[in-house]
């Protein structure tokens, strides 16, 4: 069975990515034959700053390696190095109208929060199931708020075989109902909220996260620091600690640094030892593989549509 996701090149990774998504992933990506794929040409349809898509691209892979993905095992490439991603997205393009794109969520929220709403960001669900369709996934691992964009691959699949005969393996999402982290504030983390705690930040940065988690002076339980410490340890272990520190915020704000630092020390290590020509490297040898797969399929489908003579 073939798995694939696109990675969204964003920027630094916090907890609450790591407990809400890529935990579940590692796991997840055991068990099939899997793709990973940076999707840096879905990016460019918010981000025009070229060092900054660098960075992100050789970011966002360096944190899924230190992370626990084998690069070895899943087949990790970048979107733009397979130019049959483009091209078939073009061909799904022709085959689904307007008012059919403009039921997508992700493209009104995107244009209501003030991303410029330019061609691409609206055919950007047709680009996404060239990526899914082009390898015959069965499985796409992603976020409950990508659930529409799978019914979008299913849908050009199914135009694209009624049209010209069966070529495409319609598939199915698997929605990565990881755990909600809690920020700092107590709301869910998110980079946009500001209430995050980092996942490769230095010790010092996790400390300074934590000790500014919201506490309130009148109860004897720091409910948001438990919010978060119950996700390094087992809850037992927890009541005792809690019990026994009763009130004293500053020592359970401090185990909890120290819990932290237990996990993603050695995240952070292997993140170190990674350079940027591994990181090239492991992109170059994905891209191969995925490459080849995707023009075999191209060849059946320029066939089936008329423009191989
Ligand atoms: N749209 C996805 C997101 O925002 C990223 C993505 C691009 C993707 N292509 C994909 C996810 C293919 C799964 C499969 O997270």
């Amino acid at each position: 069975m073939r798995l694939l996701t696109g990675l969204q090149p964003s920027g630094t990774l916090h907890i609450g990515n790591y407990f809400g998504a890529l935990k579940p992933f590692v796991e997840l990506s055991k068990e099939y034959s899997s793709m990973l794929m940076v999707a840096d040409y879905h990016a460019l349809t918010s981000l025009k700053e070229p060092s900054e898509l660098r960075a992100n691209i050789m970011h966002v892979v360096r944190d899924y390696i230190a992370a626990g993905i084998d690069p070895k095992k899943a087949v990790i490439f970048k979107q733009s190095d397979v130019p049959e991603h483009t091209e078939l997205a073009w061909i799904f393009q022709c085959l689904v109208t307007v008012p059919f794109l403009e039921l997508s969520h992700a493209y009104k929220d995107k244009v209501a929060k003030g991303l410029e709403a330019n061609a691409g960001l609206f055919a950007y669900p047709m680009l996404m199931a060239a990526d899914i369709l082009l390898y015959d996934t069965d499985v796409v691992p992603v976020g409950a708020d990508q659930r529409q964009h799978i019914e979008y691959a299913r849908e050009a699949a199914a135009k694209f075989n009624t049209a010209f005969g069966v070529t495409f393996k319609e598939p199915k999402e698997k929605i990565m109902a990881g755990e909600v982290v809690p920020g700092t504030d107590g709301k869910k983390m998110s980079k946009s909220y500001k209430n995050t705690i980092p996942l490769f930040g230095t010790k010092d940065e996790l400390a300074k996260a934590v000790m500014g988690i919201v506490t309130d002076s009148k109860g004897e339980s720091p409910e948001h620091v438990y919010g978060i410490h119950r996700l390094f340890r087992a809850d037992e272990e927890l009541s005792r600690l809690y019990a026994t520190n009763k009130g004293n915020y500053k020592a359970l704000k401090e185990a909890l640094i120290e819990d932290i630092d237990a996990l993603v020390a050695p995240m952070r290590e292997r993140r170190d030892t990674i350079t940027d020509e591994e990181v090239k490297g492991v992109l170059r040898g994905g891209g191969e593989l995925a490459r080849e797969a995707a023009s075999a399929k191209m060849i059946a489908v320029r066939e089936k549509i008329g423009v191989t003579l």
